[in-house]
């Protein structure tokens, strides 16, 4: 099917009868009802279209004909694009007719991402079309889409990249705080789709076809983001490989090359926030192989770890996601997760590793920074603002010796509580936690001098005072109090546990 074709005019009708129509993601959430969204959540669109069907309001319709692929009659969709009309939609490659009935040929849905709602085409997936999609679909906005818009630090900058922008949600979000966003993807359909949406949304960009930095060499930016196609895939041949998720690599090579070559296009002081997996070798922990990678790239990185699956989870993961069940075909899925295990087996791989890569290419020669740490909980809203914070502070207290950092006067954050756990009949806790409750959600285990140091934190006293006062009512000399907690309570403040007023 043929990506939207960008008609000025004719998106301008389409903006307006949207608009008209309320089309967006609180109307539909009222018109469809909360049953029917959470159908949809799990791609099962079958509520929202018996819901929609009886429904008159324009938005309902709207979402038969762009979300739903239902057919619906070609007078109610006239009704539902009063000023595009049939005619319109069917130029600019949003529908197709048949008799006295109209259906959608791509998927535009409204989409709450990075702060605001945007209109975004894409390719219907198979639960829309009951067809396994085509080797070059063009993804919609998914969960890896929506983190990466999450942790995107969006302060204002000057040049941004988004790397494999596919159908441009990275970079529509980047427009609002960057002067100049460049979009790569090496499919000129989902570059088509990109630029439809950017067009649809008002909103500028400048696109280049190519593949990885190719397009972008001898360019700096002030902000790279991507959600690379980083899904690990057997090179037999045989395999369905599709473009939204398979670099055309070995392994983890196209994370690694991305992480150890992005460098080469980052501005002083520029962030890179990406998306990965990587391979966890027989013998080797993640750490050691994403180190390397850091070590390679020149830069600051921080990498966290969010989740780590085995080789036949992750082979059944992806065989899910491209359309192959065991209930569809059950010799074509025995055949595929053979070679993905095999593939696994070859280079030794126990487990493969998902996570986020934040990179910083800093502004002098210091040694660099090298964070890699775990942290598979739920995590809080606005992780960009937690993630700014955390590199803004780091760089503070990377000037400050202890004697400094005990002259700060930290306050303790509004989400953190402390947890004891006693053993029943015992007075004194056997546990005590601090919890975040926003940003990662950290749980830090800590003693009672750590606890009531952070308790006294009021933004007031300083830290030297509140660790000299907790020596005397513990009755422990001071030095060894300050030795005890300095270091914590650096990783207290850059994490956000602890701020500074
Ligand atoms: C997982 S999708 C990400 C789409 C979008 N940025 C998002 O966050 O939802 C990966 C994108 O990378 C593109 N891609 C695949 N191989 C590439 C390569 N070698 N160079 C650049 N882009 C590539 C795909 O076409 C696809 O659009």
């Amino acid at each position: 099917m043929a990506p939207p074709t960008i008609a000025p005019v004719l998106i301008d009708r389409l903006r307006g009868d949207l608009e008209t129509a309320g089309y967006d993601v609180v109307r539909l959430a009222a018109v469809l009802g909360p049953m029917a969204v959470a159908a949809l959540e799990r791609e099962n669109g079958l509520p929202a279209v018996l819901v929609a069907r009886s429904s008159d309001d324009p938005a309902a319709t709207l979402a038969r004909l762009l979300t739903l692929g239902d057919a619906v009659p070609t007078a109610l969709a006239e009704a539902a694009l009063p000023t595009l009309g049939v005619d319109g939609a069917r130029a600019l490659g949003l529908v197709d007719t048949d008799g006295e009935s109209v259906r959608g040929t791509v998927d535009l849905r409204p989409v709450d991402v990075g702060g605001r709602v945007w209109w975004l085409t894409s390719d219907q997936d198979s639960s829309t079309t009951s067809r396994p999609v085509e080797p070059d679909h063009v993804l919609g906005v998914g969960g890896a889409s929506r983190t990466l818009a999450e942790l995107t630090v969006r302060t204002p900058a000057v040049r941004a990249l988004d790397l494999g922008t596919g159908c441009g949600i990275q970079a529509l979000t980047l427009t609002d705080h960057v002067d100049d966003v460049v979009a790569t993807d090496i499919s000129a359909r989902a570059l088509s789709y990109a630029a439809f949406n950017a067009a649809l949304n008002e909103v500028e960009i400048e696109w280049r076809e190519g593949s990885m930095l190719e397009p972008v060499a001898g360019e700096q930016f002030d902000l790279v983001v991507s959600n690379p196609p980083f899904v690990i895939t057997p090179r037999t041949g045989e395999l369905a490989t599709y473009s939204y998720r398979d670099g055309g690599r070995s392994g983890d090579d196209l994370v690694r090359d991305l992480v150890t070559s992005v460098g080469d296009v980052l501005a002083p002081g520029g962030l890179v926030q990406m998306l990965g997996n990587w391979e966890i070798r027989r013998g080797r922990t993640w750490t050691e192989r994403v180190e390397e990678w850091l070590e390679a790239s020149g830069l600051d990185g921080w990498v966290i770890q969010r989740e780590v699956l085995d080789p036949a989870h992750y082979a059944e993961t992806w065989l899910r996601d491209g359309g192959i069940s065991v209930e569809r075909d059950r010799a074509a899925w025995e055949a595929a997760a053979t070679a993905w295990l095999a593939d696994f087996a070859a280079r030794e791989v126990e487990g493969i590793g998902f996570g986020y890569l934040i990179l910083r290419r800093p502004t002098t020669d210091r040694p660099r920074r090298h964070r890699l740490e775990e942290l598979a909980g739920p995590v809080g809203p606005a992780l960009g603002e937690q993630i700014a914070e955390s590199l803004r502070v780091g760089d503070l207290l990377d000037g400050l010796d202890d004697d400094s950092l005990l002259e700060l006067a930290p306050v303790v954050a509004g989400d953190v509580t402390d947890e004891r756990h006693h053993v029943p009949g015992s007075p004194d806790p056997s546990v005590i936690l601090l919890r975040q409750g926003g940003g990662f959600g950290r749980l830090i285990r800590a003693d009672t001098v750590m606890s009531a140091v952070v308790g006294a934190c009021d933004g007031e006293l300083t830290l030297g005072q509140i660790t000299a006062g907790v020596a005397v009512l513990l009755d422990e000399p001071i030095g060894q109090v300050r030795d005890a907690v300095v270091p914590a309570l650096r990783e207290l403040l850059v994490d956000g546990l602890l701020t500074i007023p």
